[in-house]
């Protein structure tokens, strides 16, 4: 008989999630009541029954119209918080948490709401939901980088506890190079990078990311199974992939689990996690990935480990504090 994936999880990181995209319909609803917002939706479950995407875009559209609900400081504590009391049943003991600061302020909720509201409720996580964190900043890439730039100044200037900066959003068209600026900024700055690349984007924008941006991470990545080269050098360079299946199906970006890159990635020696990137959208928190990934792999105990550990491995923590989790 076979063990049930749920009896020996192993506790793991999360570093890849979108805080907006942790937004589950009921709590959606109670916000928009909240706020006085109307969604264009009768109830929870007629929302939840429109999370079905035909890409990256048309998920794009949902989550960037289901945000309206998001206006205030307390708002964007209540979503944090719900997040954490999830991610703690799903065994996450670190989490490196992403927002969007663009797509509040073009709705004209102020910057330090935003921030607040969600660093707030992180300050405390360790002690109440017994999961450290770091947040990070992550700009649009299908906006103006100048704008990214003046909003990355602001968080400066601000002195907003961010560990470093991602870029998401719509990929096609708008490669890594545009955003050089930026991101030499943050290095400056002395933050953390990471970018979004060969998600629905080609191989050579995980390439871009990493010599034009020098991203430290790479999310998703899963274009790179086409180009063998740059496999062995983020093999040889050990650099993370936050790799999210269950994502990559319901967008599209591959066919179906089973034809995920998934197994060539760990094959060949690199360092990949698995993460849930927008749980309710995609119907599935971490564990659940876990266990997606489990039964259609048939991975051992061992490489399920490998998985866990290269989430903590991958983070953006000091090297001791990584010790302490492996
Ligand atoms: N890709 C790009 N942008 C995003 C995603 C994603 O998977 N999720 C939330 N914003
Ligand atoms: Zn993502």
């Amino acid at each position: 008989m076979t063990t049930p994936a749920s009896a020996s999880r192993p506790p793991r990181a999360e570093l890849h999630v979108h805080i907006e995209g942790t937004l589950e319909p009921e709590l959606a609803f109670e916000l928009a009541a909240r706020n006085g917002v109307a969604l264009p939706y009768p109830d929870p479950a007629s929302l939840r029954a429109a999370y079905e995407f035909e890409d990256l875009q048309s998920f794009l559209d949902l989550y960037s119209a289901a945000m309206s609900v998001l206006r205030t400081e307390a708002d964007f504590a209540d979503l944090t918080r719900a997040y954490l009391v999830r991610a703690a049943r799903a065994g996450v003991r670190h989490a490196e948490i992403s927002f969007d600061p663009q797509a509040h302020l073009v709705r004209g909720v102020p910057l330090e709401d935003v921030v607040n509201g969600i660093a707030g409720v992180l300050e405390r996580s360790e002690a109440e939901h017994g999961i450290t964190t770091l947040l990070i900043a992550a700009f649009h890439r299908d906006r103006d980088s100048a704008d990214a730039l003046d909003v990355l100044e602001r968080l400066l200037a601000a002195d907003a506890p961010i560990v470093g900066v991602g870029l998401d959003n719509a990929e096609v068209g708008y490669p890594p190079g545009l955003f050089q600026a930026v991101y030499a900024r943050a290095e400056e700055a002395g933050l953390r990078r990471t970018a979004h690349a060969g998600e629905e984007g080609p191989a050579q924008n995980i390439r871009d990311a990493l010599d034009l941006l020098h991203a430290e991470r790479i999310d998703h990545g899963i274009a790179v199974v086409d180009d063998p080269e740059l496999v062995a050098r983020v093999v040889a360079e050990q650099v993370p992939f936050t790799v999210c299946p269950v994502s990559n199906v319901r967008l599209r970006a591959v066919p179906a689990l089973a034809e995920h890159p998934l197994p060539a990635m760990i094959e060949a020696g690199m360092l990949v996690s698995i993460n849930s990137d927008d749980p309710p959208y995609f119907g599935a928190y971490v564990d659940d990935v876990d266990d997606a990934v489990t039964a259609a792999f048939d991975l051992t105990r061992e490489q399920r480990a490998a998985l866990a550990a290269a989430s903590f491995s991958g983070s953006f923590l000091p090297p001791d504090r990584v010790a302490a989790y492996l």
